[in-house]
């Protein structure tokens, strides 16, 4: 049987207006802009101010425009794969909502949680289906509204984390360009060391959680920048030599944007210089499951066809891995 091989047609992306600054966090809590620059590379974050926005909004905005650049309608689309550990409700999916608001009549639509790597499992999952030939047009989006998880008394994880979206059109390749390869890993985090603690079926929500604070992000940061660290750069260095890649074949490296220093330390693993590697955690924070889609988004215009891609991620869950693709749009 002829496999097929599925490719990235357009990307689309949503950042809410309002920027949330280092001078802004100082007024909220004990931090400082230097502190934050230094240790994680961020300047600024988007948040969606509007209460009556959120996740599904901001997904479906970039699914939009993704569709629009793709020229492709909404109801052509056989499948909606929505990445998020943010979503409107806990059912239904945000992905249908999603999908309703698109109007994207004949898809399917389900969301999915691997957390920072939720991109990339939805990426990948959505190009199986491609391969399969059980759908031709599929929609991944990576949207959070990590603002609504955010602890504004935590300065140790309040100041990592923006609002934001992207979107991209899955179809199928007609020649060596696409998406070639993939690595996805997952460790149990049994120490809870990123961890949403309650609002779940385990510990619903009760006048105790919401005193003891539990429904937010928690997270022992240092332990969290070990794994993360160790996790990006090797499976980012497994897939090159899986695939025979030497640093002079990698043209990019799209990371997830969780901390400037694991990105550095990803990249020379790699052995990439710093011209290869995309970086705008300045400006939007971690986004969570928007962070890849949002470098695509800003680094279209200087991609080439058939570039040598490589994304990586790591997040709660564990969860972490790697795709290889050669980039198909002209
Ligand atoms: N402003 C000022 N000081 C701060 C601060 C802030 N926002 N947050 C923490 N500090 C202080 C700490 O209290 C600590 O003070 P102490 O030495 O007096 O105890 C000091 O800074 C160093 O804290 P530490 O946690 O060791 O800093 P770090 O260099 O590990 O950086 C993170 C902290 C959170 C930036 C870093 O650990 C990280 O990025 N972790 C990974 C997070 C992540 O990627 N999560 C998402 C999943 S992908």
């Amino acid at each position: 049987m002829e496999v097929k091989r599925a490719k990235i047609t357009a990307v689309g992306h949503y950042l809410p207006e309002y920027r949330m600054t280092n001078a802004e966090l100082e007024t909220m809590m004990d931090t400082n802009d230097e502190w934050i620059r230094t240790r994680t590379g961020i300047q600024e974050r988007r948040i969606l101010k509007d209460e009556d926005k959120a996740t599904a909004f901001m997904g479906c905005e970039a699914a939009k425009e993704a569709l629009q650049r793709a020229d492709v309608s909404a109801d052509e689309i056989d499948l909606i794969i929505l990445a998020t550990v943010t979503p409107d409700y806990f059912f239904p999916a945000t992905a249908c909502l999603v999908q309703n608001m698109l109007g994207a009549k004949k898809a399917f639509a389900f969301d999915l949680s691997a957390a920072c790597s939720g991109f990339l499992y939805a990426l990948s999952t959505g190009s199986m289906y491609i391969e399969a030939g059980r759908a031709k047009k599929v929609l991944i989006i990576g949207t959070d509204k990590m603002s609504s998880i955010l602890d504004y008394t935590d300065r140790t994880t309040s100041i990592l984390f923006g609002d934001g979206a992207g979107a991209v059109v899955l179809e199928e390749s007609t020649d060596e360009t696409g998406i070639i390869d993939q690595i996805h890993y997952t460790e149990g985090d049994v120490n809870c060391a990123l961890y949403q603690h309650a609002g779940g079926s385990l510990n619903p929500a009760t006048q105790e959680t919401l005193d003891s604070r539990q429904h937010y992000l928690t997270q022992d940061g240092r332990a969290v920048f070990k794994k993360a660290t160790m996790g990006m750069a090797d499976v980012s260095l497994e897939i090159m030599e899986k695939n025979g890649l030497t640093p002079d074949d990698v043209a990019w490296l799209v990371p997830h944007q969780a901390n400037l220093r694991i990105i550095e330390a990803t990249a020379k693993r790699m052995g990439l210089s710093s011209e290869k590697v995309m970086i705008n955690i300045q400006k939007y924070g971690n986004t969570t499951a928007g962070t890849i889609p949002l470098c695509l988004y800003d680094w279209q215009d200087r991609l080439n066809y058939g570039d040598n891609l490589i994304l990586s991620a790591f997040g709660g869950g564990f969860t972490w891995g790697s795709i290889y693709l050669k980039w198909g749009i002209k």
